[in-house]
C-alpha cells in the first residue's frame, strides 16, 4: 500500500546516523524527500528555507538539532562544554526571529545543562537526548489536547477556513488548527476546510490542502483574496489559524495574510480561533507590535514558484513572512490548558497558572 504523507514524521531523530531527519518541505508536494541534516550549517539552512517549518517543528527540529551538535562537542570539562554549547545554540536561535518556540525549545535545551553542571559530560549529553526525546513527544501531546478544545467550538457539518500549514506537517502530529479537523474526521464531523494558499511560498496550497486531501477531508483551496468571498456566502462557521508568537495582551503573529482573514471573519461575523501550544505564547513580549516580524528575500515574490519571472527587474519587494492580528479581532486562544478569552492580558496569565 502506498505511503500517505501522514505516515512519515516531521521531525526525527536518528541517533545511530547523528543525523535530524526531515522531510523536505519545499519539495511537496510533488516529491517526498527524507534529508538527513548532520552539521551546523545544515539544520539551519533547513530552518532558514523552511525545508522544516511551523513554530512547533522548528522547537523539535532545534532540539534534536541541538543535542547532536552538543553530542559531538570533545571534552570532558563542563565549562568548555557549555561554552560551545551556547555558542551552537545562538547560530541555531538565529535562523529565523519570529516563532518564539525557536528559542523555547533551545532554552529548555540549555537549562538541561544548566541543571546537570554536576554531572558528567557525557551524563548531560544522554539527559539532552532524553529533553529532545521529551520535547517531540509533549507536542503530539499538546496537538492532541488543542484538538479537543478546538473541537468543542464546532458542530457537524461546519465549514471551517484555514490560512498557511499549521497541519501535521508544522508539528510531530495532529497539527494545531488542523488537530480539530482531525479528530472531527475521525469522529463523523463532516467538515467542509476552506485552505487558503498563502502567497508567497503556498504552505496552505503544497501542504494544508495535500495533508487534509491525503486524509480525506473535504477540502478546498482558494487563493487568499477569496476568503471575503467564501465567507460572505456563509460557506465558513469558523477560522482556525496557527501562531508563531502571542503576546502577553492576546496580539498573535502568524503567517502574513493572517490579520486580513481576521478582518473579514470579524466583518461577517464568523468566530476567528488562533490555536496555540503554550510554548508559543510569550508573556515576556507585552503587545504585536514588540514582535521581531522576518523579512524574507525579493525572490519568493518575484520569481519563485513561477516557469518565469513574473515582475519587472528592479522593482522594490515588501515581504514580511507573518503580520500581527490584534487581539480583538480573536474570538479565542486556545490551548492545550483551556480556550483564552478576552482580556488576554488576565486570561493568559491564567492559562500559565492552572499548567
Ligand atoms: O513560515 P512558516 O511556514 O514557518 O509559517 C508557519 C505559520 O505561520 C504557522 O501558522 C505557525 O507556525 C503555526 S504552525 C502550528
Amino acid at each position: 500500500m502506498n505511503k500517505s504523507i501522514l505516515d512519515y514524521e516531521t521531525v526525527e531523530l536518528d541517533d545511530e546516523n547523528n543525523a535530524l531527519v526531515i522531510i523536505d518541505q519545499t519539495k511537496l508536494p510533488s516529491m517526498t524527500e527524507i534529508v538527513n541534516l548532520k552539521t551546523a550549517e545544515e539544520i539551519w539552512d533547513a530552518i532558514y528555507l523552511l525545508k522544516v517549518r511551523g513554530a512547533p517543528a522548528i522547537g523539535v527540529a532545534a532540539a534534536v538539532g541541538i543535542y547532536l551538535l552538543a553530542k559531538k562537542i570533545e571534552t570532558d570539562d563542563y565549562e568548555t562544554f557549555y561554552q560551545e554549547f551556547c555558542k551552537q545554540k545562538e547560530y541555531l536561535n538565529s535562523s529565523r526571529p519570529t516563532a518564539v518556540n525557536l528559542s523555547w525549545a533551545l532554552n529548555r535545551m540549555e537549562q538541561v545543562c544548566v541543571a546537570n553542571r554536576d554531572k558528567t559530560v557525557a551524563e548531560i549529553k544522554e539527559l539532552l537526548k532524553k529533553e529532545a526525546i521529551l520535547i517531540k513527544e509533549e507536542d503530539i501531546q499538546v496537538c492532541k489536547s488543542i484538538g479537543e478544545y478546538g473541537l468543542s467550538l464546532l458542530k457537524k457539518g461546519d465549514g471551517i477556513l484555514t490560512h498557511c500549514n499549521a497541519g501535521q506537517l508544522a508539528t510531530c502530529k495532529y497539527g494545531t488548527a488542523t488537530a480539530p479537523i482531525y479528530l472531527g474526521l475521525e469522529r463523523g464531523y463532516n467538515f467542509r476546510v476552506f485552505a487558503d494558499e498563502t502567497r508567497p511560498l503556498l504552505q496552505g496550497a503544497r501542504l494544508t490542502a495535500y495533508e487534509l486531501h491525503s486524509a480525506g477531508v473535504d477540502v478546498t483551496l482558494i487563493c487568499d483574496n477569496m476568503s471575503a468571498t467564501v465567507m460572505r456566502n456563509g460557506w465558513v462557521n469558523a477560522v482556525f489559524v496557527g501562531c508563531d508568537r502571542v503576546a502577553a495582551n492576546g496580539d498573535v503573529a502568524n503567517k502574513i495574510g493572517t490579520s486580513v482573514v481576521a478582518t473579514v471573519a470579524k466583518r461577517y461575523n464568523v468566530p476567528f480561533y488562533v490555536c496555540a501550544p503554550t510554548s508559543t505564547i510569550d508573556m515576556n513580549t507585552p503587545t504585536g507590535a514588540d514582535i521581531t516580524i522576518e523579512q524574507r528575500p525579493d525572490h519568493e515574490v518575484t520569481e519563485m514558484w513561477y516557469k518565469e519571472r513574473m515582475a519587472p527587474e528592479g522593482v522594490k519587494v515588501f515581504n514580511p513572512a507573518f503580520d500581527v492580528t490584534d487581539h480583538d479581532l480573536i474570538s479565542g486562544i486556545v490551548t492545550e490548558y483551556g480556550i483564552a478569552r478576552a482580556p488576554y492580558t488576565e486570561s493568559l496569565k491564567e492559562i500559565f497558572k492552572n499548567k
